[in-house]
């Protein structure tokens, strides 16, 4: 999605808002710009379809210099990704400059109401619509351009971040956020702009994340100043982000998405340190233990996620409703914030997202609270939006994940439920403290375990080089297995663009064995769990009708490696935490893939990262 860098201060603002840029390209965009002020105080702005690198070569030999800046990549909603749709967008007369991420959903009712008044429009974007109504409104009232701002926002009906500098005015940015991030970084005598603060991390560890309805005055030399659209100052609240720059870069791997695969077993180290005692092997989630009695008392488990976060969901659901005895319901995140669903004062939502930015995530959350449940967060990014709109939660702490294609979220994610699901076994009694210790120790082994599949890496590159053509492929598994068959199938589909479909392997005989032919490969999770011989039948049923088998198995199973066409062998481990074994295999047969076709691994065609709209 769409991404936002700005600086006002000391230095050259166009690097630091270029190499910002470069750090967001990671949530997916078509096109990239930047506005500047000159000496002359006239605002310069620059913008093309493409890249960052492309915004670069089209700067080369112009005139940048400038200590104030707004940056911007684009991911298109309303009109083609072109230079005229690139922002940032001037208002009409040139005196303001804006960048905007998210979708004013009543761009229409106001356009047409600005062209009544005389306005034109160069693009085809609600984010012009928005700059002109904020100059329209600064016209007509004479205030200043910050009163104009908030006029303008309490119009506006739908999610933006934006930023926005004015013609003459070489020091201060005005920047406004309802549900689309926006970071404040603060340093010695300048500010920073962002999206996500980790792209500036370079130059601050102070961060303000503004919050929905509030507008910034960011102005060098003077303290930052935060009031709501109303008009009213709101705190200013400086948090700190430890983070370090090694985990922004790719070290030494020729794609995020590659050293992310391989960072897991230290990740998963990261995600269980202090969570899980090696002495005791008491675990301790005080997001759970602090708020004991909603979990005691919960009627029902609620997680509402989307994509890779919806898949750990449904392993979530297993480890719940077997751990726990709880029942529980997996809801896409978009699906349940327009379905008017039933939510109980004693139900527990558990809002699941890497970013902590999904839009249509966060709105769940926001419902699920009105309606008077207990809103539980599973997220990646700190500080970040469901983080802070949830009642309480656990971070998976795997560190900035960078390649779209999700990887190390989804095992933090799986390990951080399984995690839960004991603590809250343990304090309901539905868990035998034999088991508790057992799963605790295998959580406790899981990173070198981890460290083992990943020695499968070199067979699976040669593996792939025999798929590389196949134009679809079906995924399936049983049980704990079934989500991690969807999460193979849409890593495939993120990065190759080759068509896969996950199933329960038991589905297949009521519909899709109906494909089965030697075209179609049938890529079958078998290891040694409850559902291994059932999951051998379904694996006959594929043969007998000569489909091509890739099988994941355990270590030393002799039936499956005469049976299938290929075998991936992975260690065991407590069965639910299975999915965070195989899904390494699953992980790397898509990359491979996606290399071997000449994909680009890291920005696939047409995907974001963080999807800030609905
Ligand atoms: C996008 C990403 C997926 C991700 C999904 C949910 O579609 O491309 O990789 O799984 O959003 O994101 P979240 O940040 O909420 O986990």
């Amino acid at each position: 999605m769409c991404g936002i860098v700005g600086y006002v201060g000391y230095r050259q603002a166009c690097p630091v808002i270029i190499k910002g840029l470069h750090r967001l390209e990671y949530r997916g965009y078509d096109s990239a710009g930047v506005a500047l002020i000159g000496r002359d105080g006239q605002i310069e702005l620059y913008k093309c379809k493409g890249k960052v690198e492309d915004l670069e070569h089209f700067l080369e030999g112009k005139d940048t210099e400038s200590t104030i800046g707004i940056g911007h990549t684009r991911w298109a909603t309303h009109g083609a990704p072109n230079d005229a749709n690139a922002h940032p967008h001037f208002s009409q007369s040139g005196r303001i400059a804006l960048i905007h991420n998210g979708i004013i959903e009543n761009f229409r009712v106001l356009k047409d109401a600005l062209k009544s008044h005389g306005y034109t429009f160069r693009s085809s974007t609600d984010s012009e619509v928005l700059v002109n109504l904020i100059e329209y409104i600064q016209d007509t009232n004479e205030c200043t351009l910050e009163e104009a701002v908030r006029m303008a926002l309490r119009q506006v009906v739908g999610a933006y971040a934006i930023a926005i500098v004015k013609r003459g005015d070489p020091d201060r940015i005005i920047a406004a956020r309802q549900s689309s991030p926006m970071a404040i970084g603060i340093g010695e005598g300048e500010y920073f702009l962002s999206s996500d603060a980790a792209s500036i991390i370079d130059y601050t560890q102070k961060f303000v994340y503004l919050n929905d309805g509030e507008v910034a005055v960011i102005e060098k030399g003077k303290p930052l100043q935060i009031k709501t659209l109303e008009g009213e100052a709101s705190q200013v609240n400086i948090q700190k982000l430890e983070m370090s720059i090694s985990q922004l870069e790719k070290g030494g791997f020729p794609h995020f998405m590659l050293k992310e695969i391989h960072e897991q077993p230290d990740t998963l180290v990261d995600c269980i340190r202090g969570r899980v005692s090696p002495d005791s092997r008491e675990i301790i989630l005080s997001g759970v233990l602090d708020n004991k009695e909603r979990f005691l008392k919960a009627g029902r488990i609620i997680f509402v996620a989307c994509g890779t976060s919806w898949h750990a969901s449904l392993i979530g659901e297993h480890l719940i409703e077997n751990l726990c005895r709880i029942p529980v319901e997996v809801e896409y995140a978009s699906e349940f914030r327009y379905r008017n669903p039933i939510i109980r004062p004693d139900d527990v939502v558990i809002a699941v997202s890497q970013s902590g930015e999904t839009a249509d995530t966060l709105a769940a959350v926001e419902i699920a609270r009105r309606e008077g449940a207990f809103v539980y967060g599973i997220c990646n990014v700190i500080g970040s939006s469901i983080a802070r709109a949830t009642d309480s939660g656990t971070y998976i702490h795997v560190g900035p994940e960078i390649g779209v294609a999700s990887t190390k979220a989804f095992t933090g994610q799986v390990t951080v439920m399984a995690m839960l699901a004991l603590v809250v076994g343990k304090l309901r009694g539905t868990l035998a403290e034999e088991e508790y210790h057992q799963m605790a120790d295998a959580l406790l082994r899981l990173p070198d375990t981890i460290r083992k599949v990943l020695e499968c890496a070199p067979a699976v590159e040669k593996l792939s080089g025999i798929f590389t053509y196949a134009h679809n492929f079906i995924y399936l598994g049983r049980g704990y297995n079934y989500p991690t068959a969807l999460e193979g199938a849409l890593k495939l589909k993120e990065i190759s663009y080759i068509h896969a479909e996950g199933l329960p392997a038991a589905e297949m005989k009521h519909g899709p064995i109906a494909l089965i032919d030697a075209e179609m490969p049938t890529v079958v999770i078998a290891t040694l769990d409850h559902t291994y011989e059932k999951t051998v039948s379904n694996i006959e049923e594929i043969k007998a009708r000569g489909g091509k088998i890739i099988a994941v198995i355990s270590e030393g199973d002799t039936q499956l490696r005469k049976r299938a066409d290929f075998c991936i062998e992975v260690p065991s481990t407590a069965e639910c935490l299975m999915p965070v074994v195989s899904i390494i295999p699953l992980q790397l047969l898509a990359y491979y893939i996606a290399v071997n076709k000449g994909r680009n691994v890291d920005q696939p065609r047409n995907l974001a990262k963080s999807v800030t709209v609905e």
